[in-house]
């Protein structure tokens, strides 16, 4: 329903229709004076349909972020097309960025962190107010509004990251390694909490992880990805609304995560730079 809308029109929206991710023929190519070009993306073809929870995994240096930053605006490719619901995509809140670093300005409390999503809206400071606490709340951390980043854990920091998000309620999602520093049970949390937002919310997501296993727990599609191109293309059937320890008991996930592991394994084990080149199989 959004899909021919340019993104202004859309703002203050609760999430309509959902907008679709495309990738057409995307390279991009990055000058570094040691190594030379570097084709991080090359000729990729990607269709992402409004609501689907896309995971891409692969091993270091394959193009991962690179693919994020060109579904956000912030850089731009050499060759093709990227769109977000038909448009070039354009960095605002109609799409949600979490960075492995969380990025919180650390002058500012926590909930003026999240309310700065809002500004230029034309919202009234009320209807800030409204949704900033709303949104603290989703993530558990309403009490800690005044609170300055410096004072939280980087599990808390990464909820008020994921809080500022989601406060825009964006169309599209997209997740840059987000969990990746968080301790074990704080990680599985905050998989739990963000595959229920999803459930109320139903952003199109792209989430990149080294994880396999939080991949095949959170998406509905898990891309492979080696050297700039797109290897493996994996549907994930398992059931929603899905909870990860019911989830990691079934047949198909043991199965899906022994078919992705091994084909990233082997990718590590045959690059030349990976540091584990040529280890043989233990
Ligand atoms: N701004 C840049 N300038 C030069 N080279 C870059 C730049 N950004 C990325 N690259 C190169 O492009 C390739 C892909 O990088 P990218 O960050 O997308 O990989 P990644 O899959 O996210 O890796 P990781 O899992 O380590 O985060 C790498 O070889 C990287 O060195
Ligand atoms: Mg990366």
């Amino acid at each position: 329903m959004s899909e021919g809308k340019p993104p202004a029109q859309q703002k203050g929206r609760f999430n309509p229709g959902g907008r679709a991710i495309r990738f057409y023929g995307v390279s991009k190519l990055f000058n570094a004076p040691t190594t030379g070009p570097i084709s991080a993306v090359n000729a990729i073809d990607l269709d992402i349909p409004a609501h689907q929870f896309v995971a891409v995994v692969g091993p270091s240096g394959c193009g991962k972020s690179t693919l994020l930053r060109l579904a956000d605006g912030l850089i731009t490719p050499d060759q093709g097309e990227v769109t977000i619901g038909g448009h070039p995509p354009v960095p605002g809140p109609d799409i949600g960025l979490v960075f492995q670093n969380f990025r919180l300005i650390p002058w500012r409390s926590v909930a003026d962190n999240v309310a700065f999503a809002l500004q230029g809206q034309g919202l009234s400071q009320s209807e800030i107010g409204l949704r900033t606490a709303a949104h603290l709340e989703q993530v558990g951390l309403l009490r800690w509004g005044a609170h300055y980043p410096a004072q939280l854990s980087g599990g808390m920091r990464q909820r008020v990251a994921l809080a500022r998000a989601l406060v825009g309620q964006p169309d599209v999602l997209l997740m840059d390694e987000p969990f990746a520093s968080l301790d074990a049970q704080t990680r599985e949390l905050m998989q739990e909490d963000l595959l229920a937002l999803w459930e109320r919310q139903r952003p199109t997501v792209l989430f990149v992880t080294h994880s396999v296993d939080e991949a095949l727990l959170l998406a509905d599609r898990v891309i492979v990805m080696s050297a700039g191109s797109i290897l493996e293309d994996i549907r994930v059937d398992l059931p929603r609304p899905r909870r990860p320890e019911v989830a990691r008991q079934t047949a198909e996930f043991s199965t899906l995560r022994g078919q992705i592991w091994t084909r990233i394994r082997d990718l590590v084990l045959s690059d030349p730079n990976s540091g584990f080149f040529g280890r043989d199989a233990l």
